[in-house]
């Protein structure tokens, strides 16, 4: 069949090389997609959220499967957009309505479905621009540090974490009277802080059922040693070594079942992935927040030690019948390290030629944000190429990684040389 992938990053290279090993696939797409993707799939330029121009390119290419890979277009709506048409009946669209993409569209929305449906989160209460004072008094309350988060979508920058009480009262006023964070910030959640250590679980549901995926742990912030401003992610390891049965049992009885549950209990229709970030708290597990996608980098680490073929998998999604598949995992670790382009998370040229991506042997390359200029793969985002690498051991998979990175150069690359230093 025809595929079409969603999305330009890391995550939709990765999707791309995995859905091109499927022997049930005749042709891929990929829109608007990278240097990368055009290597192994077609890349179509078109906006993500034209659903009006996707639809087109679906019914041109004769496209039977689409993989939504970025959150924009499911918080807007693709899903629906695409049962409602009548001209795109049986096209299997991989990703959850706009009303399951709520979850991660709006941070009390989460929260709410969190408490009721008996999900364990941090203590939190919302507040608007009508109700500062309170939210003022509702800090003093707190214990530090204080987190506030923008109610909508903020491209990853809408949670901050202060120590200061004063900052705090402070940046809510920012967010809800000045509009920090836009739109976005009209409406703020306070969470009570949650200390412990960080990491993701995957699950693909059809409605009814789903798949646990590998686990992931991503290096968010841009300085060796965790610190510096926040990035969409520097590098990824899976599994997460410290994720034991019992955890994982935990994480699957209180958190995982409980919200399959609860998006069927509400009738929502969800047809896609659930990233689930969380934080372990002594021995406990707690949902920091919701993605309705895929995370990047954390795909590239994730999709690599799937061995199930992937279009059957995502076929079993649509047509609700993923307890009748065995998800089969490559049991070696994944590790993929970020090169990105000097200046990244702040101001940064695009452009710059990279060199030496013919030499790398035994790790994988993504591109992250590439393109071709005058027949030359160029620097084309902050993030630019994500390199992965598999062995027994994660430490060796991280070593091959680094290895790889040696023989590639592009002006002003930077990455982190840490990745995993924690674990
Ligand atoms: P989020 O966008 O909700 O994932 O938040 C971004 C980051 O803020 C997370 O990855 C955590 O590092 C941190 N964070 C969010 N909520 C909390 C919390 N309640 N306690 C501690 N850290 C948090
Ligand atoms: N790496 C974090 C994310 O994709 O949201």
């Amino acid at each position: 069949m025809n595929i079409l992938i969603l999305g330009s990053g890391g995550r939709e290279h990765a999707f791309a090389y995995k859905i091109a090993q499927s022997n049930r696939c005749e042709n891929i797409f990929v829109a608007p997609g990278n240097a990368g993707t055009a290597q192994i799939a077609t890349n179509i330029a078109l906006s993500v959220t034209n659903f009006k121009a996707i639809e087109s390119c679906v019914i041109a290419n004769k496209i039977e499967m689409v993989i939504v890979g970025p959150e924009d277009p499911l918080v807007e709506g693709i899903a629906d957009y695409f049962s409602a048409s009548k001209a795109l009946k049986g096209v299997m669209l991989i990703g959850p309505s706009k009303q399951g993409a709520a979850l991660e569209g709006s941070k009390e929305r989460a929260k709410e479905f969190m408490t009721q449906h008996q999900i364990p989160t941090a203590g939190y209460a919302s507040f608007t621009n009508e109700s500062l004072v309170e939210g003022k008094l509702f800090l003093e309350t707190l214990k530090a540090p204080y987190v506030l988060k923008a109610d909508g979508l903020a491209a990853g920058k809408g949670v901050l974490i202060l120590n200061d009480l004063s900052e705090a009262k402070q940046e809510l006023e920012n967010m809800l009277v000045h509009s920090k964070f836009g739109d976005a910030s009209s409406k703020v959640v306070i969470e009570e802080f949650l200390d412990g250590i960080e990491l993701s679980v995957f699950v693909l549901t059809d409605g009814k059922g789903y798949k646990i995926l590998p686990t992931a742990k991503d290096y968010k912030r841009i300085g060796e040693g965790d610190v510096g401003l926040n990035t969409g992610g520097m590098g990824a390891i899976s599994p997460v070594p410290f994720v034991d049965e019992v955890l994982m049992k935990k994480i699957e009885d209180r958190i995982v079942r409980p919200t399959v549950n609860g998006l069927k209990e509400e009738q929502i229709d969800y047809k896609g992935f659930v990233f689930i970030g969380l934080i372990k708290v002594g021995d406990e597990p707690f949902v920091i927040e919701y993605n309705v996608r895929m995370g990047d980098p954390e795909t590239e680490v994730v999709l690599p030690r799937i061995k199930t073929d992937l279009v059957d998998l995502f076929e079993a999604t649509y047509s609700q019948e993923l307890d009748l598949l065995d998800l089969e995992l490559d049991e070696r670790s994944a590790a993929t390290v970020m090169l990105v382009s000097g200046g990244y998370p702040e101001g940064y040229k695009k452009g710059e030629v990279i060199y030496g991506l013919e030499g790398v042997t035994d790790s994988i390359v993504f591109h992250a944000g590439t393109t071709e200029k005058d027949q030359k793969v160029v620097t084309n985002g902050g993030r630019v190429l994500a390199v992965t690498s598999l062995d027994s051991d994660f430490r060796e998979a991280i070593k091959k990684s680094y290895q790889n990175i040696e023989k590639l150069s592009f002006n002003r690359m930077n990455y982190r040389t840490d990745i995993g230093f924690d674990l």
